[in-house]
């Protein structure tokens, strides 16, 4: 993985907490938007399209579709590790890794941003998977309680375990944002644990949720465009690519569920990336280094911060853990990204 770049600065950013004027804020054709003729939404067609996908026993990435079997033995592998952790006495450690979690800060410089967005506030939160470890939830809402930021970014992995119903996640994650004040706009896109039910389940949450499609956020007479990807890693379809390479020209955000389209981002013109996946590794080898991450491409892009030419990526280590529920050598977190003309003095 690359450095991070000198652009970005980490720890206690210097931001303000007035909250910047919001004089526009305007959707482009997001698929919640009501078909009309009696015709099927965007939505509904891109729904029925996941839903076909998700009974099949394949993974659709770029390289084209694969078969489920290589992350089942995964799977297996990884209830074996939990079994061994348990009988070295590690898996209360391990437990109580995964809940202390924390909130980082970093301002990254962009030489073009726009002025009216010099200093905006993003909350970036990834892979919260509140069904899988509940207790998360008090603790991530004590550590957001009261923060204040202009954009709320979800990048995927609400749910966790395929069986458990979708409101054992939504449920917590209601609480977690009714803590947290946005002054601009809840988004959201899915991962590869999510449904395609999730979707709406995020609607009535008042996330706006970008399935291969961009949005406008604007100040005063200025824009930036951020266009959102429906999962990459499971969920691939050519649309993902049509969606980055036909937004709107400017400054532009990508939020996709893991950095596997990264390269392509660059390509497009992309000023920042953020998306998670990967967890950090969530089991990671002294000194935070991941052992694996789930990443068939882009694999530069494991945790934190990376660059791919001019863009600036952010893979989140993700709030929440998978089926096992432990963390070694890896906290989980939320990211709290100021977006800058410079980089302010230390
Ligand atoms: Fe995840």
């Amino acid at each position: 993985m690359r450095d991070a770049p000198s652009r970005l600065q980490t720890g206690t950013p210097k931001v303000t907490t007035t909250p910047l004027p919001v004089d526009e804020v305007s959707n482009t054709g997001l698929l919640a938007s009501p078909s009309g003729g009696g015709q099927p939404s965007l939505r509904q067609v891109w729904a029925e399209k996941r839903r076909i996908m998700e009974a099949q026993n394949l993974e659709f990435g770029l390289d084209g579709p694969r078969s489920l079997w290589p992350s089942r033995i995964f799977s297996f592998g990884l209830a074996m590790f939990r079994s061994g952790v348990r009988l070295v006495g590690l898996h209360e450690r391990g437990r109580r890794n995964a809940l202390d979690v924390k909130l980082v800060t970093h301002s990254i410089a962009f030489p073009d941003l726009l002025p009216s967005f010099d200093g905006y506030r993003i909350l970036h939160v990834s892979d919260t998977h509140l069904d899988c470890l509940p207790d998360l939830a008090t603790v991530a809402n004590r550590l957001l309680a009261g923060v204040e930021v202009d954009l709320f970014v979800l990048t995927g992995d609400i749910h966790g375990h395929h069986r458990a119903p979708l409101d054992a996640s939504t449920g917590p994650l209601a609480d977690l944002i009714g803590a947290i004040r946005v002054q601009d706009r809840r988004l959201a896109v899915l991962g590869n644990h999510d449904p395609a039910g999730m979707a709406e389940a995020l609607d009535e949450l008042g996330f706006d949720v970008l399935i291969n499609q961009s949005t406008v956020i604007a100040r005063q007479d200025e824009r930036i465009v951020v266009t959102g990807l429906d999962d990459v890693h499971r969920f691939f379809t050519p649309d993902a690519l049509h969606a980055l390479s036909q937004a709107p020209g400017g400054f532009r955000i990508a939020l996709v569920h893991s950095a596997e389209v990264a390269d392509h981002a660059a390509t497009a013109g992309y000023a920042l990336y953020l998306c998670g996946h990967t967890h950090g590794g969530q089991i990671c080898l002294p000194g935070g280094r991941p052992i694996i991450t789930r990443l068939r491409r882009c694999r530069y892009a494991a945790a934190g911060a990376w660059t791919k030419g001019n863009m600036v990526g952010y893979t989140s280590r993700g709030l929440g853990v998978g089926d096992v529920r432990l963390r070694f050598n890896c906290r989980g977190e939320v990211s709290l990204i100021t977006l800058c003309r410079s980089v302010p003095d230390v």
